[in-house]
C-alpha cells in the first residue's frame, strides 16, 4: 500500500469543478499547495480558464473532461489521473445534477448515487493510507428523510441522500485501507446557479431560507469542503455549513455521525 510522504503536492481530483462550488474549492486547495485536477463534463474552456487562473496565481492545476455518470468515462478519468501523476491522494465528490431539461428519469440516481460510489470504488485502490474522500451535499438532501425538500428538488434530494447512504455503506472498506471519509452539507449557497434558478421558480423556498439568516457564500462553503480534506475527524463525520435550524431538529441515524 502506498502512503503519503508529505513532500510532494497532494493530487486532488474534484468532480464538477468547472464552475460554482467545485471551482472555488479548486482555487482554495491550489492556494494551499495541492495540485488540483479540474473535472468538467462539457465546459472545457471554462475548466481551462480556471486552471490558467490558478497557474497565474502560482498554483498547480490540470483539467480532465469526463461524464462521471458514464462508468467508462469515470474509469478513464481515474486511470488517466493515476497514469499522469502516479497517484491520487484526495477525491472530492462535488459534481451533482439531475435538473437538466433533457435528463432521463433515472439520471439523478445514476449521477448522484451510482456515479459517486462508482468513483469511490475506482479511486480506492489508488488512494494511499491517509488519503481522503469528501462527499459534498446539501441540507435539503442530507435531511430529506425528515424534512420536506423544496418543490421540484425532491428527486435530486432523494438521489443525493441515496448517494450519501451508499457511500456510508462503504466506510468499512475505507477503514480497511486507512482512508478518511467526510461529508460536507450546506444550506442553500448564495449566488449559485441552483439558488438563482430556484429563486426564479419558487421564490418562497429561498425567502424561507433567507429568513433563517444570511445564506453561506460560495467562498465559505468551498473553504469548508477544502478544510474537510485534512480535517481530523472520525470516519463518516459530517460538517454542516449554515442552516442552524436544520440542526436543531431531530436528525436521521446517518446524520448523527456528525
Ligand atoms: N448550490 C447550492 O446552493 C448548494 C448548496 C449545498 C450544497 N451544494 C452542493 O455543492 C455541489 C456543487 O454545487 P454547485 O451549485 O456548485 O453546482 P453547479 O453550479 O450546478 O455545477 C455543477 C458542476 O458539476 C459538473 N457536472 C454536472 N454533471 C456532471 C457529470 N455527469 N459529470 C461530470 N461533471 C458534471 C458541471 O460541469 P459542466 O458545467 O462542465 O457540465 C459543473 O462543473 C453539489 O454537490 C451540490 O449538491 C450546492
Amino acid at each position: 500500500m502506498t502512503t503519503t510522504t508529505g513532500t510532494e503536492p497532494r493530487i486532488v481530483l474534484i468532480t464538477g469543478s468547472s464552475r460554482g462550488i467545485g471551482a472555488e474549492t479548486a482555487r482554495v486547495l491550489a492556494g494551499r499547495g495541492d495540485h488540483v485536477v479540474v473535472n468538467y463534463r462539457e465546459k472545457r474552456k471554462r475548466a481551462e480558464t480556471l486552471a490558467a487562473e490558478i497557474a497565474d496565481a502560482g498554483g498547480s492545476a490540470s483539467v480532465a473532461g469526463a461524464d462521471i455518470a458514464d462508468p467508462e468515462s469515470a474509469r478513464a478519468l481515474v486511470e488517466n489521473v493515476v497514469a499522469e501523476f502516479g497517484r491520487l491522494d484526495v477525491l472530492v465528490l462535488n459534481a451533482s445534477g439531475g435538473l437538466e431539461r433533457d435528463a432521463a428519469p433515472d439520471y439523478a440516481m445514476l449521477l448522484n448515487r451510482d456515479a459517486q460510489t462508482g468513483l469511490a470504488a475506482l479511486a480506492l485502490p489508488h488512494l494511499p493510507a491517509g488519503g481522503r474522500i469528501v462527499f459534498v451535499t446539501s441540507h435539503q438532501a442530507h435531511f430529506s428523510p425528515t424534512r420536506q425538500a423544496p418543490p421540484g428538488y425532491e428527486q435530486i434530494a432523494a438521489s443525493k441522500r441515496a448517494g450519501e447512504d451508499a457511500l456510508r455503506a462503504m466506510t468499512g472498506e475505507f477503514a480497511d485501507r486507512g482512508i478518511g471519509f467526510t461529508v460536507v452539507s450546506g444550506d442553500m449557497i448564495d449566488g449559485t446557479i441552483i439558488v438563482r434558478l430556484l429563486e426564479r421558480r419558487d421564490p418562497d423556498a429561498v425567502t424561507e431560507r433567507r429568513d433563517q439568516g444570511d445564506l453561506p457564500t460560495v467562498e465559505e462553503f468551498a473553504t469548508a469542503v477544502a478544510d474537510a480534506t485534512t480535517l481530523d475527524a472520525p470516519l463518516g463525520h459530517t460538517v454542516y455549513v449554515g442552516g442552524q435550524d436544520f440542526l436543531s431538529e431531530p436528525t436521521t441515524p446517518a446524520a448523527s455521525h456528525g
